[in-house]
C-alpha cells in the first residue's frame, strides 16, 4: 500500500503559481509503466489548471525543440501499453553544457515553466544540471527496469521485468527438466543484480549470480553437484548481465572448461517490453501525479520515489549514482531455498 505523507511538501516555499506550463519527457531505456506515468503527469497537470506539453524522444528531442501540446485524450488508452508513446533516447549532447543551453532555449521558446523527467539515474544527472545551470524546475520520476536508483525502493518497470523473467524461466524449466539440462538464464540490470535476485528467487533458480556478490566457477559447479546428489537432474542458474564473468556466454565457457555443459538463454530486451503489471501501473500513476503536485507546491528539483511504503522526495544532489546494493540476507535466503 502506497501512502503519501501529508508533510511531503511542507516547508516548500509556495512559488507554484508561477508554473503554468509543464512538459514531460521519457529518457534512457524504456520501461513498462512509462506510459502510465506520462498519462498521470498530463492529466494531473490539466486537472490543476495548467497546460501540458510532451517532448518527443527524450533529451535528444528537447534539443531539437520537439515539444507539443498534450490533452487529456492524447493519453487515453495507454495505461496498459508498454514502451513510451513519447519515445525515448540516450543523448550524448545533453551531457555537455552547450547541449543543455540549447535545451533551455527550446523550453523558453515554448514558454515551458517546468519539466518532469521519467527515467533513470543518468537522466536525473542531466535534469540536475539543467536546474542548476538554467534554473529550470525539474522533477524526476524513476522509470527503469533496473531498480538501481538511490533514494527510492521502487522504480517503474522493475515489477513487470521480473514477472516477464519469471514467466520465461517457468517455460525454460519445462525443457530443463524434460532433458535433464542445466540452463544459464541471463537477465538485464546493467550493474545491478536486483532483477537477477528477484527473478531467481521467484523462478526457484538453483543459483543466482549477481555483480554485487562475487562467486567462483567452483562454487557454481558445487551447487550443481549438490543438486545432483539431492536427486536433481536439471538446474537453472540466473546470471545478471553485469556480473563478474561478463554475462552468461562467458560463464558458459568457464563451466565448459570445468566439464559442465549448460545451455544459455539471454532474456535481454524481452524484459523491457510488454504490458505493465498492475503494480507498475499504480506506482507510475501515483509518482507521475505527485511529481506535478510537487512542482505546484514549490518544489524545484528532485526525484519523487518511494521509501518503505511512503512516497518521498529526494534532492538530485543525494542521487550519487552509487550502486544501491543487494541485501546480503536476501541472497543468503535465496541460497538456502535452492538446496
Ligand atoms: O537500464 C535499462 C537497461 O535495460 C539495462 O538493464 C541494460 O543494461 C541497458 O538498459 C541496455 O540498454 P540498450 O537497450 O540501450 O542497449
Amino acid at each position: 500500500m502506497l501512502t503519501i505523507p501529508k508533510t511531503l511538501f511542507k516547508g516548500e516555499k509556495k512559488k507554484g503559481d508561477q508554473i503554468k506550463r509543464i512538459a514531460v519527457l521519457t529518457s534512457g531505456g524504456d520501461a513498462p509503466g512509462m506510459n502510465a506515468a506520462i498519462r498521470a503527469v498530463v492529466r494531473m497537470t490539466i486537472a490543476q489548471g495548467c497546460e501540458s506539453m510532451g517532448v518527443q524522444r527524450g533529451y535528444a528531442g528537447l534539443l531539437d525543440g520537439m515539444i507539443h501540446p498534450m490533452s487529456a485524450s492524447s493519453v487515453a488508452n495507454i495505461i496498459q501499453r508498454g514502451g513510451t508513446i513519447l519515445k525515448t533516447s540516450r543523448c550524448e549532447e545533453f551531457m555537455h553544457k552547450a547541449g543543455r543551453k540549447k535545451a533551455y532555449e527550446a523550453l523558453r521558446i515554448q514558454s515551458v515553466d517546468a519539466l518532469v523527467v521519467i527515467g533513470g539515474d543518468g537522466s536525473f544527472r542531466g535534469a540536475r544540471a539543467l536546474y542548476e545551470e538554467h534554473g529550470v524546475p525539474v522533477i524526476g520520476v524513476p522509470g527503469t527496469i533496473d531498480r538501481d536508483i538511490a533514494g527510492t525502493d521502487a522504480t517503474i518497470g522493475f515489477d513487470t521485468a521480473v514477472n516477464t523473467g519469471v514467466e520465461l524461466i517457468d517455460k525454460i524449466r519445462d525443457t530443463a527438466s524434460s532433458h535433464d539440462r542445466t540452463f544459464l538464464v541471463e537477465v538485464m540490470g546493467r550493474h545491478s543484480g536486483m532483477i537477477a535476485l528477484h527473478t531467481g528467487v521467484c523462478g526457484g533458480a538453483e543459483s543466482i549470480v549477481v555483480p554485487e556478490i562475487k562467486t567462483t566457477v567452483k562454487a557454481i559447479c558445487e551447487g550443481i553437484d549438490r543438486g545432483v546428489r539431492r536427486g536433481k537432474t536439471s538446474s537453472i542458474i540466473v546470471v545478471a548481465e553485469g556480473c563478474q564473468f561478463g554475462g552468461a556466454a562467458a560463464l558458459e565457457k568457464e563451466l565448459k572448461k570445468a566439464g559442465y555443459a549448460a545451455k544459455m538463454v539471454i532474456l535481454g530486451h524481452t524484459q523491457r517490453g510488454g504490458t505493465p503489471t498492475a503494480s507498475d501501473r499504480f506506482l507510475a500513476s501515483t509518482l507521475g501525479a505527485v511529481a506535478v503536485e510537487a512542482l505546484l507546491s514549490g518544489v524545484r528539483e528532485g526525484m519523487i520515489g518511494v521509501k518503505g511504503s511512503e512516497v518521498n522526495l529526494t534532492s538530485f544532489k543525494k542521487l550519487n549514482g552509487k550502486p544501491v546494493g543487494i541485501p546480503p540476507e536476501l541472497m543468503s535466503i535465496a541460497k538456502k531455498l535452492a538446496v
